[in-house]
């Protein structure tokens, strides 16, 4: 088969790789129909993710049909078509039990593995760990497109957004980074009742989209504007955001989250941070602020995938550009010029 190799910081290829092949009992193999790439791959491209080596297949997310299951399958079945969690999950240690999906210990202490630590999506096939509960059946009426924007970004974006970040009713909510994630954010934040959402960034195409996705206002980081100023004039008194999720990932932006903040107030790191941040104890200490940051369980996905195919929301609304397995390369380039392209969700789908 063919498949997205990475081969060390800064160098990717789309080559002929062995086909995947059952290895437990409790895997399955699936036929990936669409497939997209994630902020977090930029990440890896960087050489921000380490863990990541040389030979490894790239991609978290996607929808396609089960070809293949192991005898200890009991949910799943050959045909079924499913999303690909970007979390796998034994359900039966610990920490699945308690719904810490993404430190399952049966896993080795973390759940995201695709495009990680075992090989990807970015592929034509691929193997899926303890597919009877990283699979989930894709209703009739929802797209394979729909379903890729479930296995991740939509489930990050509410889950270490907007959950992490206690979003309730009333609440004024900044959202830093208006990429799929903090889109993600964006959409899911209403359903927790926030009376204000803002988007910041500075890629404008992304700013005015935001507003379709739910954000009621917009800050732009152009030269000059005073981004936490800009925040705190959207609070009712002036003293700061109740709750600011960080969706970059870089030590500039999660200190506009903390700085933007009143006292009392949340930051949610969403951000996959790649240097080390520094934190103002000494100023913070006395502020009764919660920082909350973590690595996405996708255990909303079903709660989400409901949303969708009530037709409450649609994440179809996410992919910006659509190409073909073989023209992957060029997906990477176009979503790593998100801002001149144009570009939220780029998805790569086989062509028969
Ligand atoms: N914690 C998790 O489980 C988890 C899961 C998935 C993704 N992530 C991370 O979430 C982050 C966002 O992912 P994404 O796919 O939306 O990435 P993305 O790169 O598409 O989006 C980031 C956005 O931030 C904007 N930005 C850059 N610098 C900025 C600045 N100084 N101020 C304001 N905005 C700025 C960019 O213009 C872009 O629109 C990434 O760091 C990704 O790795 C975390
Ligand atoms: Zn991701
Ligand atoms: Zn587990």
């Amino acid at each position: 088969m063919k498949a997205l190799v990475y081969h060390g910081p800064g160098s990717k290829s789309w080559e002929d790789v062995p086909d995947p092949v059952l290895q437990d009992e409790t895997d399955a193999i699936v036929r990936v129909e669409t497939t997209t790439i994630c902020g977090t791959d930029l990440h890896i491209l960087k050489g921000d993710v380490p863990a990541v080596v040389d030979g490894r297949i790239l991609g978290h997310e996607g929808v396609g049909v089960v070809t293949e299951i192991g005898a200890g399958c009991t949910q799943v079945k050959v045909g079924d078509r499913v999303i690909i969690s970007c979390v796998s999950k034994c359900m039966t240690c610990s920490y699945c039990l308690q719904g810490l999906t993404s430190h399952c210990q049966t896993l080795g202490g973390i759940g995201w593995i695709f495009g990680h630590l075992i090989d990807g999506t970015q592929a034509e096939l691929v193997r899926v760990p303890f597919a009877d509960h990283g699979l989930i059946p894709l209703p009739d009426g929802v797209s394979a497109e729909q379903g890729a924007m479930l296995s991740d970004i939509l489930p990050t974006g509410y889950e270490i957004g907007v959950l992490n970040g206690a979003v309730k009713e009333g609440d004024v909510v900044a959202v830093i980074g208006a990429g799929p994630v903090g889109l993600s954010a964006i959409m899911t934040a209403a359903t927790r009742g926030a009376s204000k959402v803002i988007a910041v960034d500075s890629n404008k195409f992304r700013l005015e989209e935001s507003l379709t996705f739910g954000a009621t206002d917009t800050v732009d980081v152009g030269a000059g504007v005073d981004v936490v100023e800009a925040l705190r004039a959207h609070s009712s008194d002036g003293l700061g955001v109740d709750v600011a999720i960080e969706a970059v990932g870089l030590p500039a932006t999660f200190g506009t989250a903390l700085d933007s903040i009143r006292p009392g107030g949340h930051v949610a790191n969403v951000g996959v941070h790649g240097e080390s941040v520094s934190f103002p104890l000494e100023r913070d200490w006395i502020n009764n602020i919660t920082i909350t940051t973590g690595l996405v369980n996708a255990t909303t996905a079903p709660e989400l995938l409901e949303e969708v195919t009530a037709g409450r929301m649609d994440p179809g609304k996410f992919v910006t550009h659509r190409f073909t397995f073989d023209q992957v390369i060029e997906a990477y380039d176009t979503f790593a010029r998100a801002a001149d392209e144009h570009a939220i969700k780029v998805v790569i789908s086989r062509t028969e």
